[in-house]
């Protein structure tokens, strides 16, 4: 059976969103284990990626000199992406109560490709009403920190790919994508002072997830 249980309600769907090393993954863990503690089901998941298709097509988006795809090209295996992520895994774990908590999700195409990069805001709108339509998150945590508190960071992981490779003057341009976004929807974005220790930063996570969500 694939519906939800009688009365279930829709689990909800957070994104975590901001520039390579900000913390995302690091905050995705700290919250999936307190929401765990609490008896909520969670599913992890990102994007790229998250379904077996959409991480086939991840391969090819991240791997490869940045030049690599034209900008409608990558939009749209982003967005053939994005529909097997929803279809096979963030739809389904939400059906059945699941929370879902998604390492980037839809303001990345937004931030990278529409606003900090060629293709246009408004090619992405389109896809996106195409493609997520009343499917994308109930809350966005938007990391936030100068662009070399994370490139140092990820850069200390050892992370490397095609997005990263762009320079320092597109990753600032991404981060000021992000904060207009959040500044377009504050219903749904949140953006948090992510060039703190991780304890802080969790506990800004933990207080909007409460207030807006009545969760953890
Ligand atoms: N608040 C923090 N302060 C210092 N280092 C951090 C902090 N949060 C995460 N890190 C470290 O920085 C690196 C990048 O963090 P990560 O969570 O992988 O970022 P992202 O997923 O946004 O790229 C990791 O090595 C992680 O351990
Ligand atoms: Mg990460």
């Amino acid at each position: 059976m694939n519906g939800p249980a009688a009365g279930a309600r829709r689990g909800p769907f957070i994104s975590f969103e901001g520039g390579d090393g900000v913390g995302k993954s690091t905050q995705i863990s700290r919250l999936a284990a307190r929401l765990r503690e609490n008896g909520q089901e969670v599913v992890t998941t990102r994007e790229p990626g998250g379904s077996p298709g959409a991480e086939a097509i991840r391969a090819l988006l991240v791997s490869g000199p940045s030049d690599r795809w034209s900008p409608m090209a990558e939009a749209l295996l982003m967005f053939a992406a994005r529909a097997d992520h929803l279809e096979k895994t963030v739809n389904p774990a939400r059906a059945r109560g699941a929370a879902v908590l998604s390492d980037r999700f839809a303001d990345s195409s937004m931030a990278y490709q529409g606003i900090a990069g060629a293709l246009g805001e408004d090619q992405v709108a389109a896809l996106h009403r195409l493609v997520v339509g009343e499917d994308g998150p109930d809350l966005t945590i938007i990391l936030d920190a100068p662009i070399e508190i994370g490139l140092g960071r990820a850069g200390a992981r050892g992370g490397n790919n095609r997005f990263e490779a762009k320079g320092p003057a597109y990753q600032e341009k991404v981060r000021q994508a992000f904060l207009e976004i959040a500044a377009r929807e504050p219903g749904r974005c949140v953006v948090i002072d992510a060039a703190r220790d991780a304890d802080a930063i969790e506990a800004d996570i933990v207080r909007a997830v409460q207030q807006r969500l009545g969760l953890g």
